[in-house]
């Protein structure tokens, strides 16, 4: 049986019933993967021609992914099919692993946002822009973003605290220095792209900052000269935070424009009123070329793609985390 393997051109000989991200690396298709366990969306490929299954043994059925999209860590081929890989040449392995770290310091960085630095046991590699799951008790773990790099030997979060929050509510009131964390991953698909050229549309809601702050100091570590257009969106005056850090990116980085768009209340000086959406569609006429980094909230991120989508960025040069909510 045949995978013929996108943009690549290459003819892939398997087994019924192989993995397909086995099969991929097994022929040594450059394939970004983490979790391998249909978790973190890291080995998304699209299917353009034959039909894949999900899951094994019994509980194996045809994959029904929009448009073609699956987990090729969850797909198993059962047929001739083509796969078509998304930038091969922006292929990132970091796998997944559990490292214990240890609290350094948490403390306030808003009225409702703390800063949470970690020390891991063992260094973990991830790239800019990805997100870990930290659990602090068997009954309180959470996925967050870092907001730095892998070659900071230290991990940082930005943790907004939710009303009635499970975790959020044991990290503001029960967490100290020296405790330990399990720290899982890294994870996630919305990280740095480092051959892109062009310009970068970065869109951050409130602690959706962190994995933004994260992609900026890789880009500029990485000496890329992109043009990039920060877009920082808040409710409030008092949820602004960040801005020396931001002051100092501008300075090391001259194409980094920084708007803070603060929904009401803002200062006109500093910052501007009303959505990031708004903002955006304001400023720029025509986006294609350019990729597109998103986070945050799922309604800021769902409302910044189609912004994204409708100024004429591709779908698949939007990268998007959204945090969304986790049942238990
Ligand atoms: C990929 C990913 C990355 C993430 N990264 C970060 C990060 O870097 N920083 C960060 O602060 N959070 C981040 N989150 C969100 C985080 O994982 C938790 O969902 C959040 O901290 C709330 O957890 P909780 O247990 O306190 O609230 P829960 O007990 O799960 O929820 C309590 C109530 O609050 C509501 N709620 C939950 N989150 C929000 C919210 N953001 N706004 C309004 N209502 C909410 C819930 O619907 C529920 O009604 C991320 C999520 C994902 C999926
Ligand atoms: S490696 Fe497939 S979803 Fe994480």
């Amino acid at each position: 049986m045949d995978i013929l393997v996108q943009p690549l051109n290459r003819v892939i000989r398997v087994q019924p019933g192989a993995n397909l991200l086995k099969a991929l690396q097994d022929a040594q298709v450059p394939m970004s993967y983490s979790c391998m366990a249909g978790r973190c969306g890291t080995c998304r490929c699209r299917v353009l021609d034959g039909e894949v299954m999900e899951g094994s043994g019994e509980q194996q059925r045809p994959f029904d992914g929009e448009q073609g999209v699956v987990l090729a860590c969850q797909t198993y081929v059962t047929e001739s099919c083509t796969i078509e890989i998304p930038e091969p040449d922006e292929v990132v392995v970091h796998p997944a692993r559990i490292v214990k770290a240890t609290v350094v310091t948490i403390e306030d960085l808003t009225h409702d946002i703390k800063r949470l630095v970690l020390r891991p046991a063992k260094p973990v590699e991830f790239s800019p822009g990805q997100y870990v799951q930290l659990q602090f008790t068997p009954e309180h773990a959470r996925p967050y973003s870092m907001a730095g790099l892998c070659g900071d030997g230290l991990f940082e979060f930005h943790i907004r605290l939710v009303p009635d929050g499970r975790v959020t509510g044991y990290i503001a009131h029960e967490l100290k220095a020296g405790d330990s964390v399990k720290v899982s991953g890294p994870l996630g698909s919305a990280y740095l792209r480092r051959k892109h050229e062009g310009p970068m549309l970065c869109v951050a809601g409130g602690t959706g900052l962190a994995p933004i702050l994260s992609i900026l100091r890789g880009a500029i570590a990485q000496g890329m000269k992109n043009p990039i257009h920060l877009y920082f969106g808040v409710r409030s005056p008092r949820d602004v935070y960040g801005i020396p850090w931001l002051e100092q990116l501008k300075r090391e980085h001259p194409g980094l424009t920084v708007n803070v768009v603060v929904t009401s209340g803002g200062n006109p000086a500093t910052q501007r009123c009303g959505l990031v959406t708004d903002a955006i569609e304001q400023d720029h006429g025509d986006l294609s070329g350019w990729r597109a980094y998103l986070c945050g909230s799922p309604p800021m991120v769902e409302a910044a793609t189609v912004v994204a989508r409708r100024r004429g960025i591709a779908a698949e040069h939007i990268y998007a985390d959204a945090f969304y909510t986790q049942g238990t």
